[in-house]
């Protein structure tokens, strides 16, 4: 083969972990992810998704199976990991004793990158991310939400070629979040090939290119989000929140399956049936079990719940 292009797509192929006691968290895993793409990994808790990282990174090592980014094999050579890959992980970093830029352009030095370029760097995050404020503020004093965009800034501060988020955007705000997305497709446009776990499948629709909906340790279902949510066509959402304390009432046969989380209860029906939708739930409000409802298109989420049978963070508040 002549080395013209050398592909370095992330590949993870019949990726299979076994845990001392028997859990069989990834059951021969394969995937890839190109240079320049967001690729969302989601799934339940217990689906599996922080044991395939481990193993990307080099913490742990796979049963069976191959991980690669280029010419390189991650299993073999966790320290070439490492390098290839940066990381965010789904706990808060341990930065209390750092000023927030600090905390950034030490990471970026660590990553061996040079002192000008890292501080310069650090300035643009700091700036992009809306947290400007912060930038001498000691670690132990930030909030959750500046804890976690200075966090991100030291993931991606000297950029791998796989950039792993895993729940970048926990505690932050809302227009912060946006800023986020942002920087995260700045990296893709950079080539970083990114991938992102995430429970948040609302988010997930509009940052990803790709995504693989996990279960079990399996993918069941992979694409992009208008080919996953296809099978959703023509069928509509309907969320209807409970009174607080009110049983789960009973289903009508043409409701699709109906998952409730605390109060809300969501489920889907076909476009034809949303005349008795909205009699049926209006009908709960006024026998005093629900207090309100909304009947809408539908979202990934739905095609997520069809594959998961759960729902996603946004519906659990
Ligand atoms: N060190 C361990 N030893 C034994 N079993 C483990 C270990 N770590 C995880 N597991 C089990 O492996 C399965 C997958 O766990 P994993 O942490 O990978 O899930 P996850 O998808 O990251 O979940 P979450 O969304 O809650 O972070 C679960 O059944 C979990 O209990
Ligand atoms: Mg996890």
């Amino acid at each position: 083969m002549t080395a013209t292009t050398l592909d370095w797509a992330f590949r993870a192929d019949e990726v299979t972990k076994v845990y001392k006691g028997g859990v069989r968290a990834n059951d021969g895993l394969t995937f890839r992810i190109e240079p320049g793409e967001v690729y969302g990994l989601l799934g339940p808790n217990g689906a599996g998704k922080s044991t395939l990282v481990k193993q990307v990174i080099g913490l742990l090592a796979p049963t069976s199976g191959t991980l690669a980014i280029g010419p390189h094999d991650l299993v073999a050579h966790p320290e070439i990991a490492r390098q290839l890959c940066s990381y965010l992980p789904q706990a808060q970093m341990p930065i209390d004793a750092f000023r927030a830029a600090e905390a950034i352009e030490i990471t970026g030095r660590i990553r061996g990158g040079d002192t000008a370029t890292v501080r310069a760097r650090t300035g643009e995050l700091i700036d992009a991310l809306g947290i400007e404020e912060w930038r001498s503020a000691m670690g132990l004093k930030l909030s959750g939400g500046v804890r976690r965009l200075v966090g991100f800034a030291m993931a991606v501060v000297v950029p791998g070629r796989l950039v792993i988020l895993d729940e970048p955007t926990n505690d932050v705000d809302p227009l912060r979040r946006r800023l986020l997305w942002r920087q995260v497709r700045a990296l893709s446009e950079q080539g970083c090939a990114v991938m992102l776990v995430t429970h948040n499948v609302l988010e997930a629709e509009k940052a990803v290119d790709r995504l693989a909906v996990m279960m079990d340790g399996r993918v069941v279902a992979e694409g992009t989000p208008s080919s996953l949510k296809a099978e959703d066509r023509g069928r509509l959402r309907l969320q209807v929140m409970l009174v607080p304390g009110t049983d789960t009432p009973e289903s009508p046969p043409w409701l699709h399956p109906t998952v409730r989380v605390g109060n809300s209860l969501v489920t889907a029906l076909d476009e034809a049936d949303a005349g008795q939708g909205i009699a049926w739930a209006q009908g709960l409000i006024d026998d005093g079990a629900a207090e309100e409802y909304a009947l809408g298109a539908s979202t990934l989420e739905d095609a997520y719940i069809r594959l998961t049978g759960h729902v996603s963070d946004d519906n659990e508040a």
